[in-house]
């Protein structure tokens, strides 16, 4: 008797084993077939070491955030860019909340400054433009300098 049991046991236990593993697997094999072709590019990409395509190259934050240009940054951000995004929830566009922990400060001035190229050709923004439903960050015409105070707004959020 007590042998049928333990054997029963082991049995048991071998099944529980084989189902877990095998469950697992067939989850991630779906998992990758789901992910669309484009990720798989971005993935290559650690999104704070690109800069994006655009005019501004290399941009160093000072530690302290400008108040008054944060402050002014605002008033554009409310005027131009309000239509599209909300500070604290996705909208048209994602939210610009904690956005400098995600890319790196030149990539956002152009995203800004240079939209059109960069859903075209920068592999982060392509990804993005395909999340946002194809529908395509606008060029506000900004200067660099209205840009920039923009950016420093969103690292008050
Ligand atoms: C017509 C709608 C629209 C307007 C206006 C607009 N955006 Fe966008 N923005 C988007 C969309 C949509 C995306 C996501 C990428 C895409 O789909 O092209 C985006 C993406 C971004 C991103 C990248 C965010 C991230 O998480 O990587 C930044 C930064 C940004 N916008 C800043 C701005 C600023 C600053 C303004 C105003 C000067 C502005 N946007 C005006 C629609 C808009």
């Amino acid at each position: 008797m007590k042998k049928i049991l333990k054997i029963s046991m082991i049995a048991l236990l071998s099944v529980t084993m084989y189902s877990c593993g095998s469950d697992s697997n067939s989850e991630a094999t779906k998992d990758e077939a789901k992910k669309p072709a484009t990720s798989m590019i971005a993935d290559e990409v650690d999104p704070m070491d690109s800069k994006g395509i655009g005019p501004i190259s290399s941009l160093t934050l000072a530690d302290e955030v400008d108040a008054t240009m944060a402050a002014s940054g605002e008033e554009i951000f409310q005027a131009k860019c309000s239509a599209c995004h909300k500070t604290d929830v996705k909208f048209i566009g994602p939210s610009p909340k904690g956005v400098l922990e995600r890319r790196s400060p030149e990539w956002v001035m152009n995203m800004i400054l240079n939209p059109e190229e960069m859903v075209a050709n920068d592999p982060i923004a392509k990804e993005l433009l395909v999340e946002y439903n194809m529908s395509p960050m606008a060029n506000q015409n900004l200067t660099e300098e209205e840009a920039r105070s923009v950016l420093e707004y969103f690292r008050t959020l």
